[in-house]
C-alpha cells in the first residue's frame, strides 16, 4: 500500500514504539489519529506529527473499553475522511511473578495485550469492510515466539497476537484487508526503562543489544508498504535485522 495520503490510527500512540509508528507513517505521508490512555502523551505525538507537515489528532482511548476503540476509529473518518491503517499497539509489561499475583495483574495483561488487540482488529475489519480495505498491524513481541520464563502471561498474550494475526491472512483476498504483526525484541522505551537500568543492561546482554523505537516503526512501514505478504509476522531484532517469519495461511 502507498502510505502517502492515507489515514492511520495508532493505539498506544502517546509513547515509545506507538509514537515512533505515528511519526514514521507521517513521514511517509499519512495523517494520524494518535490514541492513548494518556491523552497528554497522545497530544505530544500529534504535535510532533503536525511539525512534519501532516494532519494529526489526539484521542483519549482505553483499549479495554470497546466503545472507546470505536470512537478512535470513527475519528479517522470524521476528521480526515477515511481509514486505511490501524496499528493495535497499546500494551503493558507484566513483572509481577505469576504465582505471587493475588491481585489479578495477569488478567489486566491479557485484557490489554490480547483481548483489546482482538477487539481492535474486529472493529477495524468491520470499518474497513465498509470502505476500500486496508492494513492492520498488531504489535506482538519476540516474547510471542520464544518462551519468557520471567513473564509467561506476557509471552502468552503475544503468542496469541501472533497466531490470531496469522489466522486472518485470508482476509486479504476476501476483503482487501491485510493483517500483519510485528515482533520486536527488547526496545528502548518507557515500558522497559521502568524496569530500571540494571534490568535494561541485563536484557540487552541477553539479546545482543537494544532496538530503538524507530527500528520497529520502520518495520511497520515496510509491512504496510509490502502488498504481497498477507498474515506475515515480522521479527525486528538487533542481531538478525528485520526478517519476515514464514507466511502461514489457514
Ligand atoms: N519495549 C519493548 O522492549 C517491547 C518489545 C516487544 C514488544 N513491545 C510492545 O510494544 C508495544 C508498545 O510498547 P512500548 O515499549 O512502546 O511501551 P510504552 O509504555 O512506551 O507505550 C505503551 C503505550 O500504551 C499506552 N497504554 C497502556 N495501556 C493502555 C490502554 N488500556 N489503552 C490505551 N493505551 C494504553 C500507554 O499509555 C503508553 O503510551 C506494546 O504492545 C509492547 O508489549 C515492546
Amino acid at each position: 500500500m502507498e502510505i502517502d495520503g492515507k489515514v492511520a490510527v495508532v493505539t498506544g500512540g502517546g509513547s515509545g514504539i506507538g509514537r515512533a509508528m505515528c511519526l514514521a507513517l507521517a513521514e511517509h505521508g499519512a495523517d494520524i489519529v494518535a490514541a492513548d490512555l494518556n491523552l497528554a502523551g497522545a497530544e505530544q505525538t500529534a504535535e510532533a506529527v503536525r511539525k512534519l507537515g501532516r494532519k494529526a489528532v489526539a484521542v483519549q482511548c482505553d483499549v479495554t473499553v470497546p466503545a472507546q476503540i470505536g470512537e478512535a476509529l470513527a475519528k479517522a473518518r470524521s476528521e480526515f475522511g477515511r481509514l486505511d491503517i490501524v496499528c493495535n499497539n497499546a500494551g503493558i509489561s507484566n513483572r509481577t511473578p505469576l504465582f505471587e499475583d493475588e491481585s489479578g495483574e495477569w488478567v489486566k495483561t491479557v485484557d490489554i495485550n490480547l483481548t483489546a488487540v482482538i477487539e481492535g482488529t474486529r472493529q477495524a475489519v468491520r470499518a474497513m469492510q465498509e470502505g476500500r480495505g486496508g492494513v492492520i498491524v498488531n504489535t506482538a513481541s519476540m516474547g510471542g515466539l520464544l518462551p519468557m520464563p520471567g513473564s509467561p502471561v506476557y509471552a502468552a498474550t503475544k503468542a496469541g497476537v501472533v497466531n490470531f494475526t496469522r489466522s486472518l491472512a485470508y482476509l486479504a483476498e476476501e476483503a482487501n484487508i491485510r493483517v500483519n504483526a510485528v515482533c520486536p525484541s527488547f526496545t528502548d522505551t518507557p515500558l522497559v526503562r521502568e524496569g530500571g537500568e540494571d534490568r535494561m543492561e541485563e536484557m540487552a546482554k541477553q539479546v545482543g543489544g537494544i532496538l530503538q523505537p524507530e527500528d520497529v516503526a520502520q518495520g511497520v512501514v515496510d509491512l504496510v508498504e509490502d502488498d504481497s505478504r498477507a498474515g506475515a509476522i515480522m521479527r525486528v531484532t538487533v542481531r538478525g535485522g528485520r526478517d519476515y517469519a514464514k507466511e502461514i495461511r489457514p
